[in-house]
């Protein structure tokens, strides 16, 4: 039987291509980006030009892309070949591949230390003419936007994630809320196997955050997302409202 995570591979896999043409793939991306921007101090106090930004489920890089301008350097990780591999086209087709700033990695991160990660940062820092500074590399913020809803255990995550930032380093990590059993609806019927859990419960992750150890723990409802969803029994299609969380935790 297949496990959730090639579930998964291959779904994303197969949707790369047209990731980014679907308008609220786009609409939730910026509500993530301006809740993040709006929290993280840094984005308000002009300090955002010195983080080292991890992403966890970068997917094409819609959220990397609108970050990258604003922070020094941005490794996106995922473990969809095709999602990969649609990054990649977009940072290829940038024009001056010498300030590209931004950069993806095929790879399930389970240690700070983890030899691809390491490696992305290592060849972004080389691009600086940093080359050897600060190893092994660590991050000032991890983001990660519709993604903790797929992952398996959400305390090894946050562990690592402790792991992989600097002293001072914050998380911000958006996703819809399960607020209750109509959450499920958020996926179609047909995209629902391979999904972990149907939504982050609020109570639960902030427990986890802080169990792992994080300081300033806050979990917000920081916007909502409206959307098409299934009908029950045979209904005609309706638009749902759905809340999304941002977690937030400092190292
Ligand atoms: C719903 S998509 C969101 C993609 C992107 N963040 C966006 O909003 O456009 C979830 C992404 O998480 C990735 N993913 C699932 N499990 C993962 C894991 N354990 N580590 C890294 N990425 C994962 C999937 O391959 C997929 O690209």
């Amino acid at each position: 039987m297949s496990s959730n995570q090639d579930l998964n591979n291959s779904r994303f896999s197969q949707e790369a291509a047209s990731w980014d043409a679907n308008k609220k793939h786009l609409e939730s991306v910026q509500k993530g980006f301006d809740a993040i921007t709006r929290y993280i101090p840094d984005f308000t106090d002009g300090g955002s030009k010195n983080l080292d930004v991890l992403e966890i489920g970068c997917g094409t890089g819609l959220l990397s892309f609108l970050l990258a301008p604003h922070v020094r350097s941005l490794v996106g990780v995922d473990t969809s070949d095709g999602m990969i591999d649609a990054f990649n086209q977009k940072t290829a087709a940038l024009p001056d591949p010498s300030q590209v700033n931004l950069a993806a990695v095929n790879v399930l991160v389970q240690s700070a230390d983890d030899a691809h990660l390491q490696g992305a940062c290592a060849a972004l820092a080389e691009r600086r003419g940093e080359s050897g500074k600060d190893i092994p590399y660590r991050f000032d913020l991890v983001v990660s936007h519709l993604t903790l809803h797929h992952i398996p255990s959400l305390e090894d995550l946050l562990a690592t994630l402790k792991d992989c930032l600097r002293n001072g380093g914050m998380i911000a990590l958006t996703d819809y809320e399960d607020f209750g059993e109509e959450a499920i609806r958020f996926h179609p019927e047909s995209k629902r196997p391979g999904v972990e859990r149907h939504g982050i419960k609020k109570g639960e992750i902030l427990d986890i955050i802080d169990g792992v150890g994080f300081n300033e723990v806050r979990v917000e409802r920081a916007f909502e997302l409206r959307k098409e969803v299934e009908g029950k029994d045979g209904e005609s299609k309706q638009e749902m409202g759905f809340p999304f969380l941002l977690c937030l935790g400092k190292k």
